[in-house]
């Protein structure tokens, strides 16, 4: 489904523009060229968009968005010597402009995600920006500009990916805005999952003035290293010689969230107190399983293959590598298995593990990943970390130069987040603590989301954040610090509630009376 995604990216642009007479100072026509230190504009055109209509198209924009009223920029640029073309767009109201700025991030391999990102953002009052950072637009798949036609890496465009199309796109967004409005923004923010949270991340490490106020959800902020950690649970499955269905990881994680829900004191369907969810699967040992109408039995190489996907990957000596899945996230994601021919399985890597490991890291698409064991992931992750860790890391802990310029950056990580390890983000609020000066709340703040998959995807059913971005307006405009963030459940989870998410460390704690199933029953406690 998301591979679709990219040829709507390219036609959107396109299609159902009618344009009408402005009703802003400037002509949309007439929008200023902006100056990109470093980049050549290769092109500007502007269009107004009238009554215009985003389609849906899950999981990336749930519902149509409709009555859109924009001048839409399409600026062109280019680095010189870098041989790229990069394409921003930036969507500004018609009317009503509240001032604001909001550059939009991008998912996996993508930089953005166009009108499917900025349209949400633009009909409520947003200028906003979208880049393609020179790529392809692909969210899965990256071979057509990783390498060079020399099988050697696209530095110029790993750079672009990595870091130098964010501030591209905020110099452009903010002057053509200026140009259009005849001022620039009040303020300015971004909002990012994944891919975008590491944006966020580079944009308070790297541009520390370019925004006032950052959401980074689910940020893959260790890129070369948890990238390969990803790798691990299809390494334990080479080891163990056996790729389970499936239906026996969903098994395991339907018995472990059964086991572990109420240590909280609420049965909701997610484990809440993970530090207390002692769970060995040897329980399941010989339990009959019903596969999509076979009947299968729960065997030791199974159970062996979740004890170390949850244990993780380790160095030589036996410390740990990196993190692991959390108990209660979905295994199958990275222990992807594909069927071969109705009776045997092989592994299936995470595509985008694959793809970095491969095509960055080997320079080598054909790079067999069934023949992965231990030593070979260790020499992986030394690997990644050596040859990129300064290209493409978002791990740098000295936000001082954010902090001074006033930014405020909230974080939100779901704790069951089947992608990106979520003590990935507690790392990083640690490392800038220790980094920063050990009090970062006045500009940095934390989330945890429990049993919320990789950017509140839906796989599982957790209450993620449903208005983050309004809590940093709020801290930004009103100087309200979130102590809180307003959290739901997606319509599809199985049990419906509200919920609060708290700063980390502290977590939500029911009230012990009064509806489970509302926020307002909850306080942020020291535990639970
Ligand atoms: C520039 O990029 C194009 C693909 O976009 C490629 O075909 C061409 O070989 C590249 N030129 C150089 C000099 O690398
Ligand atoms: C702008 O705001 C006014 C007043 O709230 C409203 O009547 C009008 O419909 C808005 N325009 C657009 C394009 O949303
Ligand atoms: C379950 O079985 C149905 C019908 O045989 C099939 O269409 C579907 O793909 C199967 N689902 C899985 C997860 O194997
Ligand atoms: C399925 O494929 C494997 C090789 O990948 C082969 O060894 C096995 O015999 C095949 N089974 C059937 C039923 O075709």
């Amino acid at each position: 489904m998301l591979l679709a995604l990219t040829a709507l990216l390219g036609s959107l642009v396109a299609t159902n523009a009618a344009a009408t007479a402005s009703t802003t100072k400037r002509p949309c026509s007439d929008i200023e060229a902006p100056d990109v230190p470093g980049a050549k504009i290769v092109s500007i055109i502007s269009t107004e968009l009238v009554d215009f209509t985003v389609p849906a198209v899950r999981p990336i924009l749930n519902q149509d968005v409709t009555g859109i009223n924009v001048c839409q920029v399409l600026v062109t640029l280019t680095h010189p010597g870098a041989n790229d073309t990069v394409n921003v767009q930036v969507w500004l109201p018609l009317e009503n402009w509240t001032g604001r700025f909001l550059a939009a991030g991008g998912s996996a391999w993508a930089a953005g995600l166009g009108p499917l990102s900025i349209a949400p953002y633009a009909v409520k009052g947003f200028a906003a920006a979208s880049t393609d950072a020179g790529l392809t637009g692909e969210i899965l798949d990256p071979s057509p500009w990783a390498l060079k036609p020399d099988g050697t890496v696209n530095t110029e465009l790993l750079t672009n990916f990595a870091s130098r199309s964010i501030h591209d796109m905020v110099v452009v967004g903010k002057a053509v805005s200026k140009s259009y409005y005849n001022k620039g923004p009040d303020f300015s923010y971004w909002e990012g999952c994944s891919t975008g949270g590491r944006q966020g991340l580079v944009a308070a490490q790297k541009y520390p003035e370019d925004f006032d106020g950052i959401v980074a959800g689910s940020p893959a902020t260790y890129w070369t290293k948890y990238v390969i950690a990803e790798l691990w649970p299809q390494v334990v499955m080479n080891e163990v010689g056996y790729y389970p269905a499936a239906c026996e990881f969903t098994a395991v994680r339907e018995d472990v969230v059964a086991t572990c829900d109420e240590l909280d004191g609420v049965k909701d369907g997610v484990i809440s107190n993970l530090a207390r969810c002692k769970y060995d699967p040897s329980r399941l040992l010989g339990k009959s399983i019903d596969c999509n109408g076979t009947q299968v039995t729960i065997n030791d190489k199974l159970v062996s293959i979740v004890k170390k996907i949850w244990e993780g990957p380790k160095t030589a000596s036996g410390s740990p590598l990196w993190y692991a899945l959390t108990v209660g996230a979905p295994l199958d994601t990275l222990a992807g298995i594909q069927d071969v021919n109705g009776t045997d399985r092989i592994g299936a890597p995470f595509p985008v593990a694959r793809d970095w490991a491969r095509l960055w890291v080997k320079q080598n698409p054909n790079f067999d990943f069934a023949a992965l064991d231990s030593a070979g992931l260790r020499e992986l992750f030394a690997e990644s970390v050596k040859k990129f860790n300064s290209v493409i890391d978002s791990s740098d802990p000295d936000l001082s130069g954010f902090r001074k310029a006033g930014g405020k950056l909230l974080v939100w990580h779901g704790e069951a987040d089947h992608i990106i390890f979520p003590q990935d983000s507690i790392r990083y609020l640690q490392e800038v603590r220790k980094s920063t000066g050990h009090n970062v709340k006045d500009f940095f703040r934390l989330f945890i989301a429990p049993g919320v998959d990789h950017c509140a995807l839906g796989s599982i059913d957790g209450a993620g954040p449903t208005d983050a971005l309004g809590s940093i307006i709020d801290w930004v405009e009103n100087k309200k610090a979130p102590k809180e963030l307003a959290a739901a459940t997606l319509p599809t989870a199985k049990t419906q509630f509200t919920r609060k998410l708290c700063a980390y460390p502290l977590v939500a704690k029911y009230d012990g009376h009064g509806d489970p199933s509302v926020a307002a029953s909850y306080h942020c406690a020291k535990c639970l």
